[in-house]
């Protein structure tokens, strides 16, 4: 994994959306995995300034959102549904046919055939070239809670506690659902390459967790030690538990060296 560490969430952001840029330039129709939460805000927001630049074209683009919660509306202000499209859809050319999101009605059909239609759809689509993530203070991915299976795939969670109260700030007071829909470990783990997000100290332990312990589902995302293509990418207050820390900006520094060294003039 390459631990990518920035000064503040401002340059962390410009990371990510160079990582996303250049992906979205190689394969004008890559398939993303688009999480939510606030750590990523900042990156829709520079998506959508250079689309009005007219640096990126999202025409082909296709989106897999991470996860939702059960029996919540589309049009309600806390579905990740609405989050999306106030974020980010609606600002930008992404064709509505294109975006998905994983199963949250209540009622109708069988929720485990759903989640396997929606794992389906991923597939059918050619696969994840890239997942783009944040995590949880207790290392949850996705809505991928501590002791989640690390072989999971798409399926209905129960949420813990702690991040039902993290989650509440943004909800205003209404009742939160206890249970979300979201994409496994493994359905994670197929994405071609994964980008990690995670800014503030109160990410630390996670982030050291995560990059520096051992793999455990009591820590889902120490999981991505075993992806061969994954970029941490954090800001300094959140890379405050690393015990490698200027190892991690060394090997940093060295790799834009040697993809120097090795493009052509
Ligand atoms: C939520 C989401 C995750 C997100 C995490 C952190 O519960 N299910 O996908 O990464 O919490 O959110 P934030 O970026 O707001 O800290």
């Amino acid at each position: 994994m390459q631990v990518i560490i920035k000064k503040n969430y401002e340059e962390l952001v410009k990371e990510a959306v160079t990582h996303i840029k250049s992906l979205i330039k190689a394969k004008p129709d890559a398939v993303l995995c688009l999480p939510t939460g606030s750590t990523p805000t900042g990156v829709y927001k520079k998506l959508i300034e250079i689309y009005n630049k007219k640096e990126i074209d999202f025409s082909g683009i296709r989106t897999f959102n991470l996860d939702e919660y059960v029996g919540i509306p589309a049009a309600h202000p806390s579905s990740f549904r609405y989050y999306m499209f106030e974020t980010f859809f609606n600002h930008v050319n992404i064709k509505k046919e294109n975006i998905h999101f994983p199963p949250s009605e209540i009622g109708g059909e069988n929720i485990e055939e759903q989640c396997r239609e929606y794992e389906d759809l991923i597939k059918g689509a050619g696969g994840l070239d890239m997942a783009i993530l944040g995590i949880g203070r207790n290392g949850h991915i996705g809505f991928n809670e501590p002791t989640s299976s690390l072989q999971s795939r798409t399926r209905v969670k129960t949420l813990t506690g702690e991040t039902l109260r993290d989650n509440d700030i943004e909800f205003e007071g209404d009742r939160l659902p206890d249970l979300a829909v979201t994409m496994g470990i493994a359905t994670i783990m197929a994405a071609r390459s994964v980008l990690l997000l995670a800014s503030g100290e109160n990410k630390a332990a996670a982030v050291k967790n995560t990059i520096e312990g051992p793999i455990s589902a009591f820590c889902p995302a120490t999981m991505l030690q075993l992806h061969p293509r994954v970029k941490i990418i954090i800001d300094e207050e959140a890379a405050d538990y690393l015990s490698r820390k200027s190892y991690y900006k060394k090997v940093y520094e060295r790799t834009l060296y040697v993809e120097q060294l090795f493009t052509k003039k």
